[in-house]
């Protein structure tokens, strides 16, 4: 059963010592949501909250990242999500490449798993860990890729403090929400 294949590998996690911030971790954070989602988002790494929590996007970008959700018509009960890395860089520092390396094998196989239709991309660390480096011009397209459709999109934390940005995320997880319609 893909739900508990999903569940034994969210115990490793939480108990891996794989790379070094397994030693300032309150919670490690899996990831969480729907076994059979067409849909996963992957951000970058737990922040203070989701630390405390052990649930991804419980704090102010998981609110941001609601609102659009909801807006766009997507239901976060459907999808799944999570992070490149489950456990807090300290100070929310950007993940170090040895650290996006050694936890890459937990999110391979939630993908081999839930086996997504759609994999959206919030912002860099993640865009960098499915894709590669980032392109110009590429936040807000799909790329079919070995069968799923890769929706990169920015960082809901970037929008916290600006309205503009609010609206791009937005707008993307609308036109996020007609793909996935269009094709089910
Ligand atoms: N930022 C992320 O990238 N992931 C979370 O779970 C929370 C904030």
């Amino acid at each position: 059963m893909k739900a508990e294949d999903l569940a034994l590998i969210a115990d490793e996690i939480r108990r891996c010592q794989l790379c070094p911030l397994h030693r300032g971790r309150i919670k490690a954070v899996p990831g969480e949501g729907s076994s059979n989602a067409k849909l996963i988002f992957i951000g970058e790494a737990p922040g203070a909250e989701e630390d405390r929590q052990g649930r991804p996007f419980v704090g102010a970008a998981g609110k941001l990242l609601n609102d659009a959700m909801a807006g766009a018509g997507i239901r976060r009960e459907d999808v799944f999500i999570t992070n490149v890395i489950k456990c807090r860089p300290p100070g929310n520092r950007e993940p170090k490449p040895e650290e996006v390396e050694a936890c890459q094998i937990y999110l391979k196989r939630q993908m081999d798993i839930i086996n997504p239709r759609f994999v959206c991309l919030l912002g860099n660390t993640a865009i960098k860990a499915l894709l590669g480096s980032p392109r110009p011009g590429m936040r807000g397209k799909s790329f079919e890729k070995n069968g799923r459709i890769y929706f990169p999109t920015i960082h809901p934390a970037a929008a916290i403090y600006n309205p503009r940005l609010k609206l791009v995320l937005e707008i993307h997880l609308s036109r996020l929400k007609g793909l996935l319609d269009s094709q089910s």
